[in-house]
């Protein structure tokens, strides 16, 4: 379902405001949600370089962000995006749909790009596979979610990534060591083999990985290409 609000500017500087509405969030939705603050401007940059960096310079790209949230990484994303190339973001938090919603509208970065941009009120499962994107950056919380999850959510990523496509991806580092002092078994054992699933991408996949510590908390980023064939 793509979003039609439209919600006013808020007052207040946006980054107070972004995170005032993260963290509220947060705390009423942890397990889809899966941090406490937006990601900062180093690692929505990282993420973002595929947009930047592409294989044929003059083809415009087609770009999906799962997981936009309250929008940093995707104000990255319409930074750098270049006539002819489209932007779909896929979010199930109705709260941070009608943000980003305003975003598109009023933010000058997106201002000039607001009418190739989408907003989807959905999984990113539920998109269909009708579509193919040259670049996905993917802000899903890996680390909350079963191995089963993980698994399908790659799949579907590697479906619609054209081939010579890439996929940026992040999570924080050490919360393994971190779960494995302060949480249940159980959920410590999940988050072990979500990361096995995760590893089993990357170690099939993936051409960099980056350590973003100018970030709350620090960050890893992996960046995986779909091969030609
Ligand atoms: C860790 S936050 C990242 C937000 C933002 N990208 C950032 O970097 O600040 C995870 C986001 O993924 C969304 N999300 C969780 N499960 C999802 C799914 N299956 N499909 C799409 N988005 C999902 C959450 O609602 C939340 O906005």
């Amino acid at each position: 379902m793509a979003a039609n609000r439209d919600p006013q500017p808020s007052p207040l500087p946006g980054f107070i405001r972004d995170s005032g509405l993260f963290l509220r969030q947060a705390v009423q939705t942890f397990r889809a949600t899966g941090a406490v603050t937006p990601s900062g401007t180093a690692l929505a940059n990282s993420l973002a370089r595929y947009v930047t960096r592409r294989e044929d310079p003059n083809s415009p790209v087609t770009i999906l962000e799962a997981g936009p949230g309250t929008g940093p990484v995707s104000r990255a994303v319409a930074a750098r995006m270049r006539p002819g190339d489209t932007f779909d973001m896929v979010e199930p938090n109705p709260v941070f749909v009608e943000h980003l919603t305003g975003l598109v509208k009023h933010d000058p970065v997106f201002v000039p790009v607001a009418d190739r941009v989408t907003i989807h009120q959905a999984l990113v499962t539920d998109l269909g596979t009708d579509r193919r994107f040259d670049v996905i950056i993917s802000g899903l919380p890996f680390a909350n979610f079963t191995a089963d999850e993980v698994r399908t959510i790659m799949e579907y990523y590697f479906t619609v990534l054209r081939p010579g496509g890439h996929l940026s991806f992040f999570g924080y580092l050490y919360t393994k060591q971190v779960k494995a002092v302060i949480a249940p078994l159980d959920d410590y054992l999940r988050q072990v083999q979500s990361g096995w699933e995760v590893q089993k991408w990357v170690n099939r996949y993936a051409v960099d990985r980056e350590h973003v510590y100018r970030n709350l908390p620090p960050a890893w980023i992996h960046h995986l290409r779909k091969p030609l064939d």
